[in-house]
């Protein structure tokens, strides 16, 4: 699999980065073993996790996501090769939503822990906390950092104002700094206003402040939960804008040129739009994963990407 610089780090993890939310509780053990053994078998190193997931499935609590990757990691014995991330903030259980320093230091214990694992590659602050001085936050980061349970830090759900604000803390303290940040992306454009709930979407600010300042922008719901192509799926609330009309034919008359799905190419729209873009992907079976991954092995034309990004109704 491809690969592409985590930001300013120098370090190389794949282009498509595997989402493991619901492994462990939705997806059963057996599922997500497959699934996860189908991405390595691919070439993919780069996996996505956190403390909470997924505490709102009927049969999850919480870490069930982090218990099964260590599960699985310690019976593959390949811990190693892999590139692990994880992310503190949101509340679970008895863990309110927070990003204060002793909150994040037992937060990282139990993910390494639960993980089996002496250090997490990539952790992130999954949820922006305006309570808590930021100061206070980058300086329990760094702490992590220094003790080596942390490699990389990154942000997930800020605005950009807020990113800037971390990084001249961190850069005047000559701590850790933010390498990427994960927001909500995809092709289709979201009414402006729509509620998200607590999720934030990368908007034109953020994406112009990632590639001014060498982040990597991490896309979730980049497939909208399959919307693209299935008919079971209905189009979430704020992506249901007239406006997108055009933009969904363009996407299917693009993908029907170049013989891919209508997914595949709201991948390769997003790994092409950027060299600091970088997907994640999700599936609950083996099919899905497979026309994901195939993503990779297309290549839209500057012609069609042209098209893709200028399509919107008059
Ligand atoms: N930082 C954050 O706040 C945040 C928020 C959300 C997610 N995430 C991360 O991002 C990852 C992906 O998020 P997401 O689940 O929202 O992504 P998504 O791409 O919007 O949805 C994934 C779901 O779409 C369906 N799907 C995937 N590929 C498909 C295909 N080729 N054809 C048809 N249907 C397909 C599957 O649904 P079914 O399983 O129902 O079939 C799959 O579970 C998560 O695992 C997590 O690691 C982070």
């Amino acid at each position: 699999m491809q690969k592409r610089e985590l930001g300013n780090t120098g370090e190389q993890v794949s282009a498509l980065c595997l989402g493991a939310m619901y492994f462990g509780s939705k997806n059963d053990e057996a599922t997500s073993y497959q699934l996860l053994d189908q991405y390595v078998d691919a070439g993919g190193t780069f996996l996505d996790t956190a403390n909470i997931y997924a505490h709102w499935t009927d049969s999850g609590q919480g870490g069930d996501s982090e218990a099964l990757l260590g599960k699985w990691m310690k019976e593959r014995g390949n811990r190693d090769q892999l590139f692990i991330a994880s992310k503190v903030g949101f509340n679970y259980q008895d863990v309110p939503i927070s990003l204060a320093p002793k909150l994040i230091e037992e937060e990282c214990n139990k993910s390494l822990q639960r993980m089996g694992i002496e250090t997490i590659d990539l952790y992130y602050c999954h949820k922006d906390d305006r309570n808590t001085p930021i100061e206070e936050t980058m300086e329990a980061l760094n702490k992590l950092f220094q003790a080596g349970k942390v490699r990389h830090i990154g942000a997930s759900n800020y605005m950009a104002w807020r990113l800037e604000q971390a990084r001249w803390v961190s850069e005047t303290n000559n701590w850790i700094q933010f390498s990427c940040v994960q927001q909500r992306h995809t092709y289709l454009p979201i009414r402006s206003g729509a509620d998200v709930g607590r999720q934030v979407v990368a908007n034109e600010d953020l994406q112009d402040y990632c590639k001014n300042t060498n982040m990597t922008l991490l896309a979730y719901s980049a497939l909208l939960k399959g919307t693209y192509t299935r008919a079971d799926r209905p189009t979430p609330k704020g992506y249901d804008n007239p406006d997108n009309g055009q933009r969904l034919q363009v996407l299917n008359q693009v993908a029907g040129e170049i013989g891919a799905t209508a997914n595949q190419v709201v991948l390769c729209w997003m790994i092409q739009s950027s060299p600091s873009v970088l997907p994640l992907i999700a599936a609950s079976t083996e099919a899905q994963l497979s026309e994901n991954i195939g993503a990779l092995e297309f290549e839209l034309s500057p012609e069609q990407m042209e098209r893709l990004n200028s399509a919107v109704d008059a």
